[in-house]
């Protein structure tokens, strides 16, 4: 039996969920909050879905109870605050750390296999903070960010080449923040074809900055951060680890020497599939693209700098 759970039964946790049970990703989903009850009426909400929409995952819901987590293949971590107009990603760290760092001890104490997904912001941070505290193996420790920020891009690509967004390819790598992701306009497609060849640099360059501020826009928009593109984001690298696919989606890994970065989790092409990461993918960036990633390895150092001790 497969078994995903959800810490944080919010917004994003519960999108997961839902995504992750409408799918069939895996027979069993468990959402855990600390807000009494939350967890349990949309997990009862969800399961209400299943003859609708013909449902076969089993969604519990419970309230502080890791013991209902027992023997999790992966733990997607959502727990924390989220960011409300005006506010950056890096201010999220005092609380969130507090919580992530609990929650990573509570939910490896009943499934010490699990392959953890870390979605909670400063997310890069955040997924640096589970190493430090958990002690895994690197592999085992995702940090969803660049699944999201790419499928933004890819939506903007689309738009603009009004094309089906399934047709775009395309990829986000560097930090999961405002200015530190960088949207590789060089190795963007359609169809195989470089967008390049239809979009002028004006026009890419409006993208790549769509792109970077596509949190903030939706957050100024909702008044509080998005929720349905991270779930589906978190659910997709999920499905990815679970069942093996093989699929190379940019996560914030623990780089050990790639891309010139050592003891820093940063948005990088991971091939992922059974265990978490398998392998990261090195891309030929060209001076410029180092520049950047260069660049946002420094500022994602920084937000790590603040970690509590
Ligand atoms: P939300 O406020 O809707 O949900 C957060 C949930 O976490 C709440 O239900 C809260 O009760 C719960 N929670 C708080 N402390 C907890 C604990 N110790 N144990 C279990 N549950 C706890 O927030 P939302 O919108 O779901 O966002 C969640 C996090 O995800 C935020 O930090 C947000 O910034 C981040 N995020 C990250 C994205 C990414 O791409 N990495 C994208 C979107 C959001
Ligand atoms: C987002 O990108 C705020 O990380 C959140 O929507």
């Amino acid at each position: 039996m497969s078994k995903i759970t959800v810490v944080g039964a919010g917004n994003v946790g519960a999108t997961a969920a839902n995504v992750l049970a409408i799918r069939g990703i895996a027979d069993e989903v468990v959402m855990i909050d600390i807000k009494e009850g939350i967890s349990e009426g949309k997990a009862m909400d969800m399961m209400q879905t299943a003859n609708l929409l013909d449902m076969n995952t089993r969604v519990v819901g419970v309230t502080n109870d890791y013991e209902k987590t027992k023997d999790s293949d992966i733990v997607i971590i959502t727990s924390g605050i989220p960011r409300k107009p005006g506010m950056t990603r890096e201010e999220l760290i005092g609380v969130n750390a507090g919580i992530v760092k609990m929650v990573t001890d509570n939910v490896l104490k009943h499934s010490p296999e699990a392959v953890i997904i870390c979605v909670s912001n400063p997310m890069d941070t955040m997924t640096y903070l589970i190493h430090k505290v958990s002690g895994l193996p690197k592999n085992r420790i995702i940090g969803m960010g660049g699944a999201l920020d790419s499928s933004r891009f890819k939506y903007y690509l689309s738009d603009a080449l009004c094309a089906n967004p399934n047709e775009v390819e395309g990829m986000v790598i560097g930090g999961h923040g405002d200015t530190t992701m960088i949207p590789l306009k060089r190795f963007a497609t359609l169809r195989g074809v470089p967008v390049t060849e239809y979009l002028d640099s004006e026009k890419l360059d409006k993208i790549v900055a769509d792109t970077m501020v596509g949190g903030a826009t939706l957050t100024k928009l909702l008044g509080t951060s998005a929720w349905y593109a991270p779930g589906a984001a978190a659910a997709e690298v999920a499905e990815a680890v679970l069942h093996n696919q093989l699929a190379i989606i940019p996560c914030s890994a623990l780089l050990d020497g790639e891309y010139g970065e050592k003891d820093i989790c940063i948005g990088v092409p991971c091939l992922l599939g059974k265990g978490g990461i398998i392998k990261i993918i090195e891309l030929p960036l060209n001076d410029e693209e180092k520049e950047l990633f260069r660049k946002s390895a420094e500022a994602v150092r920084k937000t790590n700098a603040a970690l509590p001790e």
